[in-house]
């Protein structure tokens, strides 16, 4: 691996037993927090996309700052997938498991005209729940998905293997156990 991937991972903290005995929490705020660290991160990402983007589907809630820089530097447009509850509009909703739980996902029934490529962006990649109900709200919506990218895989739960089987291109800057 080269020196800045290791400079970037270095970046992640950890913290343990957050938000739940037993968790090994990989926090991306202080990698965020760091200027290199996120110009990096960004410029990262945005270079591992091939194909034309029209829309960057972003999830709540870190997943906005990442989601957000990429949008701004690949001249697309940005879709918020938001946790249900919080958007003012008509919604369509998924609900999803967690490492840590259940939730639900929203997002606008006219987020996305119809056949638009959609690339989603979040943080992190764990289970695959969240990115998975995420992908359906996309197609929902009348988007065409044509790719996901995290800036951190935790390949041993499952998440990214998941999202390959549904035919979803992966590809993430990170990986940690
Ligand atoms: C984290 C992370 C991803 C999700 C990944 O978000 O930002 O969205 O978990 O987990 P999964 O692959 O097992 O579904 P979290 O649900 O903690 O919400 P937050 O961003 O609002 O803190
Ligand atoms: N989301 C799900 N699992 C996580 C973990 N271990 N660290 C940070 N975010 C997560």
């Amino acid at each position: 691996m080269s020196q800045a991937h290791d400079e970037l991972r270095d970046l992640v903290r950890t913290i343990p037993d957050f938000p739940n005995p037993g968790i090994q929490f990989r926090d991306v705020t202080t990698l965020l927090l760091d200027p290199a660290g996120l110009r990096g991160t960004i410029d990262a990402l945005v270079a591992s996309v091939d194909g034309p983007v029209d829309l960057i589907a972003a999830i709540d809630a870190r997943g906005f700052a990442v989601g957000g820089a990429m949008a701004t530097a690949m001249g697309a447009g940005l879709m918020l997938i938001r946790k249900d509850g919080k958007l003012p509009g008509a919604t369509i909703a998924e609900d999803y498991a967690l490492e840590y739980g259940t939730d639900r996902l929203a997002v606008h029934v006219d987020a996305c005209a119809p056949g638009a490529r959609v690339l989603l962006v979040d943080d992190l990649i764990a289970t695959g729940g969240t990115a998975m109900a995420a992908a359906r709200l996309v197609e929902r919506a009348g988007g065409r998905l044509v790719g996901a990218r995290f800036v951190i895989n935790l390949p041993d739960l499952g998440g990214s293997a998941k999202l390959r089987e549904a035919g979803i291109e992966v590809r993430s800057l990170l990986e940690f156990e």
